[in-house]
């Protein structure tokens, strides 16, 4: 999609579009005067799901620094030997057989445990656990009506599971408090108040949802580059300082999340274009990483590249609380595969199937076979 947005952005940088009926920002300045302005541009979208993703200030700022503390990259960075230990785990049984399903064995199960393990989750449920997780983030089998309403009907059973799941963990939490996120929410006030079952319940959802699809998909864009520019390894392997800009350059060249939504609050101008109060408005992240006006050479993927300001994880003051566990996450992986793996490439013949969603940039498998 990166050659559709380069034309969109320079031809038509901030357009409305009939068809969809909303207004869609390319270039870098447009997009990120969008997200450093919440006064203008709300996130409120979704009036029945009020989490700190969907509201506004005062309240996102309350409910973000509930959980603040335990996403600090200082944190963060304490879960690195356990990251090791499940990373190591996952590609043991793959690494005398020289190829292995990236997706569905590594960078689908890792950040589902990681984050199943933070919140709190008994290490027997977590398959169950698993299943739950796939379906809050899977999409239609095909375009047909029918899929699309099974589709619906089986997320409102998960998501009802996946409630009731957690009102059971939460009520054990309640009289013996852990070391673990739902024990550190269910103590947490705002303006005094403790939040109730369902805020809680909310949380760990919201979690579960904005963390590991993006996740597993940087992980994946990530091998992706790297199979398709083999000088690349050798560099890494050389110089494995650079894996943690390389891993940015990643989050610029194939971000996992291209477009971000918002709705215009008052009438606003933006570059020659007015925008009316109530209209929807998408940033084009995935555009807006590669504008010449911000980046050298935006096409070319520069694994030092200095400075490397892209919006991959937002921008302003919804940027993305798990941004330091998803950048581990993604180190510890390249690491580990690059040290074990000779010669990472996609399996000879894989058609890559895009994920159908204009918001997502990945692909459904990537098989690859290495040395
Ligand atoms: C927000 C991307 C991983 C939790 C965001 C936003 C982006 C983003 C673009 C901003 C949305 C907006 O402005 O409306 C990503 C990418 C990831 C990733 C590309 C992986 C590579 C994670 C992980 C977690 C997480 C691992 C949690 C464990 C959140 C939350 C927000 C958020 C809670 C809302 C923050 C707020 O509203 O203040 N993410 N994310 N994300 N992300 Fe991530």
């Amino acid at each position: 999609p990166f050659k559709v947005y380069a034309e969109l952005r320079d031809n038509t940088p901030v357009r409305y579009d009939e068809h969809r009926e909303c207004w869609d920002v390319f270039g870098y300045e447009d997009v990120k005067y969008v997200l450093k302005n919440p006064k203008l541009f709300s996130s409120a979208r979704d009036r029945a799901n009020t989490s700190m993703l969907t509201t506004d200030p005062p309240k996102h700022k309350q409910l973000r620094d509930l959980v603040n503390q335990a996403f600090t990259p200082k944190a963060i960075e304490a879960l690195a030997p356990r990251i090791q230990e499940i990373t190591d785990e996952l590609i043991a049984p793959h690494l005398s057989e020289g190829h292995m399903e990236l997706i569905d064995d590594l960078a689908t199960p890792l950040p589902v445990i990681v984050i199943a393990e933070l919140i709190g989750v008994p290490a027997a449920d977590r398959q169950k656990f698993k299943d739950w997780s796939d379906v809050l983030v899977k999409g239609a089998r095909d375009d047909s009506e029918q899929a699309f309403q099974e589709l619906l009907e089986e997320k409102k059973r998960n998501m009802q599971e996946l409630h009731i799941y957690f009102t059971d963990i939460m009520e054990e939490r309640r009289l013996q408090p852990k070391d673990d996120l739902i024990s550190l929410l269910l103590a947490a006030e705002i303006d005094g108040q403790q939040l109730t079952s369902d805020e809680v319940v909310g949380f760990c959802i919201l979690l579960l949802a904005a963390g590991n699809e993006t996740t597993t998909n940087l992980i994946t864009n990530a091998v992706r580059i790297l199979s398709e520019q083999p000088e690349l390894q050798q560099e890494l392997r050389e110089h494995p300082e650079r894996i943690t800009s390389a891993i940015e350059e990643t989050l610029r060249y194939y971000p996992p999340i291209v477009a971000i939504g918002r709705v215009a609050k008052e009438t606003v101008e933006l570059n020659g274009q007015t925008i009316q109060a109530g209209e929807q408005v998408i940033s084009w992240v995935g555009a807006a990483n590669r504008d010449s006006t911000q980046f050298e050479h935006p096409e070319d993927f520069i694994s030092d590249r200095k400075p490397n300001r892209h919006m991959g994880f937002g921008f302003g003051i919804h940027f993305c609380l798990g941004a330091p566990l998803a950048r581990l996450e993604a180190r510890v992986v390249l690491h580990t595969l690059l040290q074990h793996m000779g010669n990472i490439q996609l399996m000879p013949g894989t058609a890559l199937q895009p994920i159908q969603s204009a918001f997502v940039f990945g692909v459904k498998h990537y098989p690859i076979q290495f040395n």
